[in-house]
């Protein structure tokens, strides 16, 4: 008989078909005669209830389940007479595929520390919590897509393995095939013949792309040896960058508010029954919030006015502001969460904190970059206009010391038929924190590579 995933059994309006199902045990329990068992498949947060009857062939091997193991139930669905589920499934035929020794199952009925799970990346997805992340980034990712497909956005794969520092903030993990214990090697012996590295961003690739063929945008891994060991801060994470040909910091900043809208709309509209819980469990009041965001303006500021804000609400920081400082998370977050109470983007930076390519405002002194800061997560989107003037990007990638010969092949783009060009990037994870209100940053991707941590 075909399988059901119990996400549909769930939605079965007529009851009285046979169906089968297939998962893993959450509890097994004995009343009377009677066995319970609920069943999850990971397609939904809700389990399916099971009924076993003495009169069935296999009622004696299902009185031996144990939490964690695995079996298909083939039976009738019906009405549940229990409170806080419509329906259950009353077994006619079972299979077992694997037990677990119940002694042993890492995963107890207690509540697990989110720190516990993470040493148990195998059953780690099998917990309501981590079964709702996932379901929850899978739906973002799927958003992110259908966001830039409407708008005609090509897709593009720019590479991992990059021979440029696009931030040049030097945060690079090197690449290499060469023994680091033996000396007396250069580079020129290594596999590419230079120096290699994981790609921080790739928006340096991307606008090659974006000023070809119009609209872009990447979506894949990104790596940054920041030795930052905080909840916000991940060695491999995920960006999503779109670039647009002829966009300015307007368009850009009004692109990024629609992307953000509508992929809070999308998770709220495709996992009502996982953002519930994260709604009761994780962040209570966290629907209401996004249900506002998404339908109120973004606040847009300078950072002079930003600044300014921050100097006269007598606030006390740990950090100093004044112009030309780089703004803190501290500085950051009473913006965000305390001054304002919503979204704000943050834009024309002073030039000496952001990077070679941004576009440089008439008062030579502030760039068209901008930050997208949000509640509880503080940046999450970070941006541009793109220098598009050879000679002022020239001016620039001296002043920072950057070898002009490296990157002939992108100042190419400002050789031949410049065009005004616009982009940002979406930091995956700290996307999916916001939307689902986890607090750390390790429990919203599958495997956590942070410093000093390469489990798995
Ligand atoms: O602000 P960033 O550094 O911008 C860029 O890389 C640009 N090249 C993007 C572009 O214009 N195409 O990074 C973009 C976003 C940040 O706003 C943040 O959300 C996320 O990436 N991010 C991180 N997320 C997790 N762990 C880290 N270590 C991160 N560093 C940045
Ligand atoms: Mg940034």
């Amino acid at each position: 008989m075909k399988r059901e995933r119990i996400k549909h059994v769930l939605s079965i309006v007529e009851t009285g078909s046979s169906i089968t199902v297939k998962g893993w045990v959450r509890t097994c329990r004995k009343v009377k005669d009677l066995i319970f068992i609920e069943i999850n498949d990971g397609s939904d947060i809700e389990s399916l209830q099971v009924v076993v009857e003495p009169k069935i062939e296999a009622y004696k091997q299902l009185a031996e389940l144990t939490t964690g193991s695995s079996l298909s139930v083939t039976g009738t669905l019906v009405e549940s007479p229990a409170a806080g589920q419509r329906v259950e499934l009353n077994a006619e035929e079972a299979e077992i595929y694997g037990l677990t020794d119940a002694s042993a199952y890492p995963l107890q009925k207690k509540r697990h520390s989110f720190e516990f799970l993470r040493e148990i990346a195998h059953l780690r997805p099998r917990t309501n919590t981590f079964g709702a992340v996932f379901r929850v980034r899978n739906s973002l990712a799927h958003a992110v897509h259908s966001f830039f497909q409407q708008r005609e956005f090509l897709y593009v794969n720019t590479p991992i393995i990059t021979a440029n520092d696009c931030e040049g903030a030097g945060e690079l993990f090197h690449v290499t095939t060469l023994d680091p214990l033996k000396q007396n090697k250069d580079y020129g012996d290594d596999f590419f013949g230079k120096k290699a590295s994981l790609t921080v961003s790739g928006q340096l690739e991307g606008e090659l792309f974006a000023t070809a063929l119009d609209r872009i945008y990447t979506f894949g891994p990104t790596f940054r040896a920041e030795n930052s060991n905080t909840s916000r801060h991940l060695a491999e994470f995920w960006m999503v960058e779109p670039e647009a040909a002829f966009n300015d910091i307007n368009d850009n900043m009004d692109l990024a508010e629609d992307f953000l809208k509508h992929i809070i709309l999308s998770v709220l509209d495709e996992c009502p029954k996982d953002m519930d819980f994260f709604d009761k469990r994780i962040k209570p009041g966290l629907i209401k919030n996004l249900e506002k965001i998404v339908s109120s303006k973004f606040e847009r500021m300078t950072y002079t006015e930003a600044v300014k804000t921050l100097i006269d609400s007598k606030e006390k920081f740990n950090f100093k502001v004044e112009w030309g400082c780089d703004l803190q998370s501290e500085h950051e977050r009473f913006l965000v969460e305390k001054k304002i109470g919503s979204p704000v983007i943050l834009t024309d930076y002073p030039r000496t904190l952001k990077p070679f390519y941004m576009y440089c405002n008439s008062d030579s002194k502030t760039v068209r970059g901008m930050d997208v800061l949000v509640p509880g997560v503080g940046e999450i989107i970070g941006g541009s206009e793109r220098e598009y003037r050879l000679d002022l990007l020239l001016d620039r990638m001296k002043e920072l010391n950057l070898n002009e010969e490296d990157y002939d092949w992108y100042i190419d783009t400002r050789r031949f038929g410049t065009v005004p060009h616009s982009g940002f990037g979406l930091g995956f994870e700290r996307a999916v924190q916001f939307v689902t209100g986890m607090e750390n940053i390790r429990d919203v991707i599958p495997f956590a590579r942070t410093p000093k941590n390469l489990k798995f």
